[in-house]
């Protein structure tokens, strides 16, 4: 049997296979409202009948001045409860698992108004000056966080993931490129983590499903973090119950990246041997068999894709035939499922 195909359970959760729907935003909140929009209705259930174990949502903002753009999803009032509700019941016909990810875009909001961050730099020319945050709005932030995982439990979904990547807030406090404080935020790797930690500790308050996080392994500007740097925070992410580590990289600061297929696969394997904790691979991954490499070398416990299965729902269903797993296809498709 192709490990591909392997269910994995963690807490009490069984993914049928180890595919996961990366978050990818769509900006399909057209009313600007962060709220559901028949868009999300039709993409996220299709993804599930194609046959991905975990389809995690976008980034949803857990504060309205948290938002990337304005068209972000959102989970920052009860009122975003029902639309999420029913996405979660429309992915879950098909058997897939349903993550959502809580996110603060930080610096790199594109909102009106005041935007925050740990330290008052913009991202480039073309981005706004945040504010540095006081201590009060860190911990607002918190509770922010804590609030959007007893909403995303409301909605029922199964798997939260905080965003921690790609020079969004979280990410802003933990490199040391964005972090310039001076209190007890910032400076040492314990002080950048602190607020990483502090909403780890009020999510695990109310959420006791799985519960992963995104981070940005490399930084690739010299001072900036790097994969053997966040083995630290990754034992620290572990020894506070986090299940996984989703392992991505960059976007922090205006960089270069050395972009090939897998590129950040040897990332998620540092950290996952490093930290004797499960990641996930993503990035350029593209095939059957290299999504199978993965698995079987022990680089990775789960593989995200996010572009490829915008360019083809089935490919799980693909990944299964050309591996020769058999696998549980819909029912009112069985007479092409074969
Ligand atoms: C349209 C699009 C939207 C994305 N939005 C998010 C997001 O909301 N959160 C996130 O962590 N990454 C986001 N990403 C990054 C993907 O999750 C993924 O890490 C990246 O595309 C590399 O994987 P791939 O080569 O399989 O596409 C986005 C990528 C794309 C293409």
């Amino acid at each position: 049997m192709a490990k591909l195909f392997e269910p994995l359970t963690i807490k009490d959760v069984t993914f049928k296979n180890r595919i996961v729907m990366a978050p990818m935003c769509m900006y399909e909140s057209d009313k600007e409202d962060g709220r559901v929009t028949d868009w999300h209705r039709i993409h996220y259930p299709a993804r599930a009948v194609g046959g991905s174990g975990l389809i995690i949502l976008e980034a949803t903002a857990v504060q309205p001045q948290g938002r990337i753009s304005d068209r972000d999803l959102g989970i920052w009032d009860d009122g975003h409860i029902e639309g999420l509700a029913e996405l979660v019941r429309l992915v879950k016909i098909s058997g897939a698992k349903t993550g959502i990810q809580l996110a603060h875009a930080g610096r790199k909001a594109t909102v009106d108004g005041e935007i925050q961050a740990p330290s008052a730099l913009p991202f480039n020319e073309n981005y706004k000056t945040p504010a540095e945050m006081t201590i009060q709005e860190i911990a607002e932030t918190v509770e922010a966080f804590k609030l959007g995982a007893v909403r995303s439990d409301k909605a029922g979904f199964d798997c939260i993931e905080l965003h921690a990547a790609h020079g969004y807030l979280i990410n802003e406090f933990l490199s040391p490129l964005t972090n310039k404080r001076t209190d007890e935020y910032g400076g040492s790797a314990e002080n950048r983590y602190r607020i990483l930690r502090e909403i780890i500790d009020a999510v695990n308050d109310v959420w006791k499903k799985p519960l992963f996080v995104r981070i940005s392994a490399h930084d690739y500007t010299d001072g900036g973090m790097i994969p053997e740097l966040y083995i630290e925070m990754a034992k620290w992410m572990k020894q506070q119950g986090v299940d996984l580590i989703d392992v991505s990289s960059g976007a922090l600061v205006p960089a270069q990246i050395p972009v090939y297929p897998g590129y950040q696969v040897k990332y998620a394997e540092t950290i996952k041997h490093g930290a004797d904790i499960p990641t996930g691979a993503v990035g350029l991954i593209t095939s059957p068999l290299q999504a199978e490499e993965i698995l079987q070398n022990d680089r990775a416990d789960m593989v995200f894709l996010a572009r490829e299965l915008l360019r083809d729902s089935y490919w799980p269903y693909r990944a299964s035939k050309e591996l020769g797993a058999e696998i549980e296809g819909p029912v009112p498709y069985k007479r092409g499922w074969v």
